[in-house]
């Protein structure tokens, strides 16, 4: 069994939005700083405003890092899963779950045509669930950085700017119950992103009821006492500062992933650190997420419209759950450049790795 969405013409993805739900936290996750999961919210961060000047770089050769080469498929969403559905004594009612990273990746198709990915699909008890293929995801990390040659700090340097700045602008408690001394100190705190807090919600995209795990840097207050509020989260991102047209440009592109991946968790402000190029914070820049598809929309030249993503995703997802109908293990790749996702089973029955032993028992009993 195979089958092909075409992304292309996207034309026909134009018009109003489909109908979306506000995400809603049921339940979260945390990892600590040694990566050991947590059923509780431990890890949640609370932005407080990073001193300018900071020299992101700073703190490199101490980065606590967490080595991503392992597969962990959805298990800790699972687990989550399962500790919600011990608490309330009946299934969510999702039709498709995964992690925010994959949602991402496919609300953002029509308009990246560079970027390709691999998923592992299975259904089980009328749910898809869905997770990354790792050896893909690995084997793109192996060519990140290679063939063309750069200049500027290498990558590993880059990516470590992003988690000193979440270092540069949180603090493990809210700011009444933090110390002036830790606030001034943060330059020097060891920056380490094992510790990571997760939010799962439910939302739902055109006729598709979603369950969705994913980071969420920090949080602007606390979390409100209602169950289902919205919560203040913040975003925390880091950009070169703009300096011309075509800075501009660049990073109205990069606003389709910010905003994509923000929309999925009803996330509502961006803090972007804007930095020199060899890494000095030199501003930070407060974005509402709900106005980034009309800052870029009124551009002359538009690269992307947020209600394509959001009319792609709804059509391609109902196109999914009815073309992944049996058991098994299904592949949904892209091709960098390709025109179509190409859906395909790779397994005939089971469901491989995706689903945990613990996630079947559990609910072989419900
Ligand atoms: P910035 O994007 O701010 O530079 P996130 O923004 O999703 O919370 O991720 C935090 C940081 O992780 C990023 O910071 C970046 O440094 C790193 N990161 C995220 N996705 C990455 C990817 N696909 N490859 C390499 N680094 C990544
Ligand atoms: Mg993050
Ligand atoms: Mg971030």
């Amino acid at each position: 069994m195979s089958a092909k969405f075409s992304i292309q013409p996207i034309g026909r993805f134009a018009g109003g939005s489909q109908p979306v739900r506000r995400p809603k936290e049921f339940a979260c996750f945390s990892y600590d700083d040694n990566h050991e999961f947590h059923l509780d919210d431990s890890s949640l961060k609370y932005y407080y405003t990073p001193q300018l000047g900071a020299d992101l770089s700073k703190g490199f050769d101490t980065f606590q890092k967490q080595d991503d080469s392992g597969d962990d498929h959805l298990d800790s969403l699972l687990k989550t899963i399962i500790a919600h559905e011990k608490e309330t004594g009946k299934k969510i009612d999702a039709n498709l779950v995964t992690w925010r990273g994959m949602m991402t990746k496919i609300m953002g198709a029509p308009f990246e045509r560079f970027d390709g990915f691999e998923m592992n699909a299975t259904l089980y008890q009328g749910c898809l669930f869905i997770e990354e293929n790792n050896q893909y995801k690995m084997a793109s990390k192996a060519k990140e950085g290679q063939g063309k040659p750069r200049r500027g700090p290498p990558l590993e340097v880059m990516q470590f700017w992003g988690y000193k700045f979440e270092t540069l602008s949180t603090l493990p408690a809210p700011w009444p119950d933090t110390s002036r001394e830790f606030i001034e100190n943060r330059e020097n705190e060891i920056v380490n992103n094992k510790a990571q807090y997760c939010s799962v919600v439910r939302t739902g995209v055109g006729k598709t009821i979603l369950c969705l795990g994913g980071e969420v840097d920090a949080i602007w207050d606390s979390k409100p006492a209602e169950k289902g509020s919205p919560i203040n989260w913040v975003e925390l991102k880091t950009s070169a500062e703009i300096r011309n047209q075509g800075d501009m440009e660049a990073f109205h592109r990069k606003l389709m992933k910010y905003w994509i991946q923000s929309f999925l968790l009803g996330v509502p402000k961006i803090m972007v650190g804007l930095r020199t190029r060899d890494g000095i914070l030199v501003d930070v820049k407060e974005i509402e997420t709900q106005k980034i598809p009309e800052i870029v929309g009124s551009q002359p030249n538009p690269k992307w419209n947020a209600d394509m993503c959001v009319n792609f995703a709804a059509v391609f997802l109902e196109w999914l759950t009815k073309t992944v109908n049996d058991e098994g293990v299904w592949r949904i790749t892209r091709q960098p450049q390709s025109s179509t996702i190409d859906v395909f089973k790779v397994e005939e029955t089971g469901h491989g790795n995706i689903l945990s032993d613990e996630f079947k028992d559990w609910r072989i009993k419900l």
